[in-house]
């Protein structure tokens, strides 16, 4: 099924599927496993992942913006897409249309979508969201209530949900998370005392849900350890994660140079000795940083080769002169095991000066997309189809 296919990423839906089992056990049945499946969820396709998180039992989604909920209602998914972040009253139409829950802060956005709503004859569930310490989106909890009075009486909505985001889960010193949980819960509580039921509170990001119960609430939204990777640099997972993608390519030729030969753009790597490489076509267009030049490494053969000189916006070139035997179209994995090496997202990150998250997300819609079950592909996307 890759027949013509340079550089592809492999998603296996198995991992995402026994890493939300594993969430599911870690917060039991009470508590609602939200899928984060922004972003193409996180680089690894929004569709597959979604529908996977789904079937292993996460009881809702989340997106961004509201265009990507749109992309999983067309794919046919019915279950509940909640927006996390801002629609403009203009998308109400869209949210409307296609039965998406959006986050609200303002009341000309809960006017927008009630005059929609009622319109249209239905009723849209909305999530409100609070800011609880991370100086972002969301209401200040003193504004809650008068907010939540000013709009109660509008048709055609339903504010069934109110969260809000931890900034510093991550880390292992949990003072600032547990007054965030504090905060939060004094929101809920009087909120709720206030008359306003908000069935549907919740807080918790990947780190947040190992890491606190008091953030469980009723719902939790587990982003980046669902795809298996790890969701903080200070304390490893509470429960074992499997990484879900694999990104490969394919060596496009292999040849012999000179000692002193300036290798890519720039002449930034001389050779100092004679020096055999393969040439990888992968570069900044398929979302591999360019800060990875003279910095990364990519496993041919099970065994580490570094990168020499610039990559490029379409290749690199790596130093095979200590694994022998390697040909053109041999296997180049950039992330994610060969043999007994692995380079796992983490260590990506740590060479190109960022974080796991943006190693997968970065991945370009040119880095073709198969999905993996039972270790076996069932279906390719790549451009053209
Ligand atoms: C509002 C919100 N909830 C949940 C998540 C998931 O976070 P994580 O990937 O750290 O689990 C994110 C991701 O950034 C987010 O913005």
């Amino acid at each position: 099924m890759l027949e013509g296919i340079v550089t592809w990423a492999e998603i296996d839906l198995d991992a995402i599927a026994a890493n939300v089992r594993s969430y599911i056990r870690h917060v039991g049945p009470k508590v609602e496993v939200i899928a984060v499946v922004k972003a193409n969820a996180y680089g690894h396709g929004a569709v597959q992942v979604a529908r996977a998180a789904l079937a292993a039992g996460a009881t809702r989604l989340a997106v961004h913006r509201a265009i990507e909920g749109v992309e999983l209602r067309r794919a046919g998914i019915t279950e509940p897409i909640l927006i996390l972040g801002y629609t403009p009253p203009s998308g109400a139409d869209l949210a409307v249309e296609w039965r998406l829950t959006p986050s609200l802060i303002t009341p000309e956005f809960a006017q927008a979508v009630s005059a929609r709503a009622a319109a249209s004859g239905i009723t849209l569930n909305l999530h409100l969201k609070v800011d609880t310490g991370m100086s972002r989106y969301g209401l200040f909890p003193q504004e809650v209530i008068p907010f939540l009075n000013q709009i109660q009486s509008l048709p055609g909505i339903h504010v069934e949900g109110i969260f809000t985001h931890l900034a510093t889960a991550d880390w292992a010193d949990s003072t600032f998370a547990d007054q965030q949980v504090q905060r939060f819960q004094e929101v809920v509580t009087s909120a709720r005392q206030a008359g306003h039921p908000l069935p549907l509170a919740h807080m918790a990001n990947s780190a947040g849900t190992m890491k606190l119960r008091s953030a469980h609430f009723d719902a939790v939204r587990p982003g980046i350890s669902m795809y298996g990777m790890d969701a903080s640099d200070q304390w490893p997972p509470v429960f074992p994660l499997v990484p879900a993608l694999t990104l490969k390519s394919r060596v496009s030729r292999v040849y012999d140079l000179p000692a002193g030969a300036g290798i890519s753009y720039s002449r930034t790597y001389i050779t100092p000795g004679p020096m055999r490489a393969a040439l990888v076509p992968v570069g900044y267009g398929d979302g591999y940083h360019r800060i990875l030049s003279n910095q990364g490494f990519v496993l041919i053969h099970g065994q580490r080769a570094p990168i020499r000189g610039r990559v490029c916006m379409d290749q690199f070139v790596v130093d095979i002169s200590g694994i022998p035997g390697v040909t053109q179209d041999d296997e180049v994995v950039l992330v994610g095991r060969q043999g007994a090496e692995t380079l796992r997202a983490e260590e990506v990150a740590s060479w190109a000066n960022t974080i796991n998250y943006e190693v997968t997300t970065s991945l370009l819609p040119r880095v073709a997309r198969a999905y993996l079950r039972g270790g076996e592909i069932q279906e390719v996307h790549s451009l053209g189809g």
